[in-house]
Parts: structure tokens; C-alpha cells; sequence
């Protein structure tokens, strides 16, 4: 045995036990109360031990925009904040809609990224080239829905035919006012995006099934309640923790699509967090400070950095809701597992990948954008006070970051979703 994780809160087919944890060969060799010796031993005492961190939803913008994020950076960020698998979207420059763009990317994506990956394609225009983008490995189709027209007919046709997931940005154009992109006042912006759109975009996605359909970043209730059952729901902190009437929207550094929304609205959404929600997303969009709108539209940028925030904040948010803590670490583990077909990752189990987290319960710190390893350095969570500071990242064995240190050398493996995902 490689290493063993001696520790009082494994999170152990649903529960915290206290258990041994092996790792030999980059796998999860042993999972009991005694499993003799290992060349390294590492006691966690009372800390918690989970599945490492499936963040479903990143623009890691590599590439495009290196000056605010890229492979290495945000997978940096990504390990600092328990992830071990991230899956990057397609809104690059150029966006990846092609096979060759999406080859291009997973190959310098192979060579950066800290943490294990996934990768999007955009929708490409000629819907036969879906075929071999698939074939390339890409882990889904990413529709924005009020970017992009597109024949849902005929796409939804070439998603079954390759049994490939969509996943839908469900903003309906015509109920988004076009001015929104001039206006310079944070408030007025968010409501040039009104719920309305969101409500009618994932109606519009109903109409024809067989599809597998994920929404990403739901922020209304009805909205879960419109697909359940027809297709998958992804929620970020955001929507989860913020409303428009409570927050200094600011400088944009709280703005981003879809928006925040009233109290009543978030409170709805949340509480529906601990049953029918199947995944919490970062939807990691880093933008720099001096790239927030300002006096000058032409610089807005809405999204923010999330991947060095999601855990803690979702599991202080956990506590404070009283949701027993397993439930809301399935939407960060096996559920997104599941999505994707990480077939062997997600759960602490013998013969699965060793991508573990460590989080430690009884400590409290602030969140202080100024100390991400991303290169967006501003949070809405600024000063926010969390517990279960991630304190120990492990990727196929791996330990990539411990302790305020990152320590990888080897690297993620990128992840096709069908079947051993050994990596390649
Ligand atoms: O806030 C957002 N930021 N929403 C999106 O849909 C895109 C993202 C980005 O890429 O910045
Ligand atoms: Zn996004």
C-alpha cells in the first residue's frame, strides 16, 4: 500500500465512520478498520474525509483569455478548493465547436490541468460534425440558448442518436431586454434578465424528450419543478446564498447570468436543495476586477470565480439549513459522477480512483478574494466567514495540494465519461 488515511469522518456509503483509507497505484486499494502497513500514513484525526470534488460547471477560458484564467490556473484553484475533476465549458476564443478545436483543447488542457477534466463542446453550426466531436471525447453539448439559434428538432435528433448529454444555459432571448448589454447600472442590468426567461427557456426544452437534458445554474424553484423528472438540475452557491435585495450588487462583482434573484425566489430555490436538485455547480466564470463593468459597458463581464469557494460554502450553508451533510455532498460527488459517467469516481469505494478531499470541520476563516489561486481576485463572498476549509487535495493518489501548498507533479488525466475512465 502507497499511503493510508487514518481518520475519525470517512464519508462511507452514506455515512461518517471512522476507517482506514489505502491508495496503491493511483487507486483505492482497501477501505476498512485495520489495513495494516503502508509506505506513508497519514492521520487525519477528526477531519472529514470525502469523495473528491466533481465541479460540474467551469470556464477555465484556455483558450481565449489567459489574462483571466487558464488550465493551469483555474485547476490550481480548482485542487486549493477540494476539486478533482472539473468540467470546462465551451465559451472560449474561438468557441470549441469543431473536432479539431476540441482535439487542440483537450491536448493543451492534458498538459496544464492539476486536477482531473471533462470538456464541453459548443453546438457546432453543421450538427453532422456532432459525430466525431463525440468521437473526440467531449462529454456533452453545451446549448446558450440565448446566444445561439439552433433547430432543437434536429439537435436533439443527433443527441440520442450519439446518446449524448445536452446541457442548456435556459435564458429565453426575447424575454431578455437587449439593452441590458448597454445598461451601466448593475440593478438595472439584473433585471433586463427577469425570471420570466428562465421559466419559458426550459418549457421551450420540454417539448421533445429522449434527450438526456441537464440545466445548468437553475435559480427559481419552478424551474426545478418544470423539468423533474424530463431532465437533470444544477444549482450554484450563488443562487443559493445571495438575492439581489440583500447583496451591494456593486461594481458587477455580484452580477452575473443568470442573475440573482429576490429573497422569496432564492429561498424557494433552496428549498428544494436537499431533495430534487441533483447537482451544485460552481459555474467558475473569472473575470479580473478591471474587466467589470464600470462606466464603460464595453468591459462587462458577468460571472464569478467559484471553485475555491463551492465546498466550504456549501457545507457551512448545509449546517445552517439543517441538511444532514451527505445529502448535499452527493451533488458534489456521485451525483455529478453519475451525470457524466465517471463510472469509477464519486465515492469513497475499494477499486475506484483515489480522488479525496479533505475538509477540516472546526476551523473558521473568511473568504478574501485576494488570496484565490485564480486569477480573479474578487468574490461577492467577500469577509463571508466559513468553516470546512479544504485542507488536503488528492487526484489519482496524488496528493496536488495540501495545507496552502499545491504539491502535484503529475497532473490530472482527462475524462470521456464512457466507461473506466482510466485517462489517457
Ligand atoms: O455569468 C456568466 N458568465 N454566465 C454565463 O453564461 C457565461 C459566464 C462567462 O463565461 O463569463
Ligand atoms: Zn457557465
Amino acid at each position: 500500500m502507497d499511503t493510508k488515511l487514518v481518520c475519525n469522518n470517512v464519508l462511507y456509503q452514506g455515512k461518517f465512520t471512522p476507517l482506514e483509507v489505502g491508495i496503491t497505484g493511483g487507486k483505492i486499494s482497501g477501505v476498512g478498520r485495520s489495513l495494516g502497513s503502508a509506505t506513508r500514513t497519514i492521520d487525519l484525526e477528526d477531519k472529514l474525509l470525502l469523495p473528491g470534488i466533481i465541479d460540474g460547471h467551469v470556464h477555465f477560458r484556455d483558450p481565449g483569455n489567459p489574462e483571466k484564467e487558464d488550465f493551469r490556473s483555474g485547476s490550481e484553484a480548482a485542487a486549493r478548493g477540494g476539486i478533482t475533476t472539473v468540467v470546462d465549458m465551451p465559451n472560449n476564443k474561438p468557441p470549441i465547436k469543431t473536432p479539431e478545436l476540441f482535439r487542440d483543447k483537450r491536448e493543451m488542457a492534458k498538459k496544464k490541468s492539476l486536477v482531473n477534466f471533462a470538456l464541453y463542446a459548443g453546438i457546432p453550426k453543421n450538427l453532422s460534425l456532432i459525430a466525431d466531436i463525440v468521437n473526440e471525447g467531449a462529454i456533452g453539448l453545451k446549448l446558450y440558448m440565448a446566444q445561439e439559434e439552433v433547430d432543437l428538432r434536429g439537435l436533439y435528433a443527433k443527441i440520442r442518436d450519439h446518446n449524448t448529454l445536452l446541457t442548456v444555459h435556459a435564458e429565453a432571448p426575447e424575454y431578455i431586454n437587449p439593452e441590458g448589454e448597454r445598461l451601466t447600472s448593475p440593478t438595472e442590468y439584473v433585471n433586463s434578465r427577469p425570471p420570466i426567461a428562465e421559466i419559458e427557456g426550459v418549457k421551450r426544452l420540454l417539448a421533445d424528450n429522449g434527450v438526456r437534458l441537464h440545466i445548468a445554474h437553475a435559480t427559481l424553484a419552478e424551474t426545478v419543478k418544470t423539468v423533474e423528472g424530463a431532465a437533470t438540475t444544477e444549482v450554484t452557491p450563488h443562487h443559493l446564498l445571495l438575492s439581489k435585495d440583500e447583496v451591494d450588487l456593486g461594481d458587477f462583482t455580484a452580477v452575473m447570468n443568470p442573475p440573482l434573484r429576490t429573497t422569496s425566489e432564492r429561498e424557494g430555490l433552496a428549498s428544494l436543495l436537499p431533495g430534487e436538485v441533483d447537482l451544485i455547480a460552481s459555474d467558475h466564470a473569472p473575470h479580473l476586477k478591471r474587466q467589470k463593468r464600470t462606466s464603460d459597458p464595453a468591459v462587462g463581464s458577468p460571472g464569478l470565480p467559484g471553485v475555491e469557494t463551492i465546498l466550504p460554502l456549501s457545507l457551512t450553508y448545509a449546517d445552517r439549513a439543517g441538511i444532514p451533510l451527505p445529502r448535499v455532498i452527493d451533488k458534489l460527488t456521485i451525483n455529478p459522477a453519475r451525470l457524466f459517467g465517471f463510472s469509477n469516481r464519486g465515492e469513497i469505494e475499494a477499486g475506484n480512483w483515489a480522488d479525496l478531499t479533505v475538509v477540516n470541520p472546526d476551523v473558521q476563516s473568511r473568504v478574501t478574494g485576494q488570496d484565490f489561486f485564480s486569477k480573479a481576485k474578487i468574490t461577492p463572498f467577500e469577509g463571508w466567514e466559513v468553516s470546512y476549509r479544504p485542507e488536503l487535495t488528492i487526484v489519482n493518489g496524488e496528493v496536488v495540494y495540501r495545507d496552502g501548498e499545491l504539491t502535484g507533479t503529475s497532473g490530472g488525466v482527462f475524462l470521456s465519461g464512457d466507461g473506466e475512465n482510466s485517462g489517457q
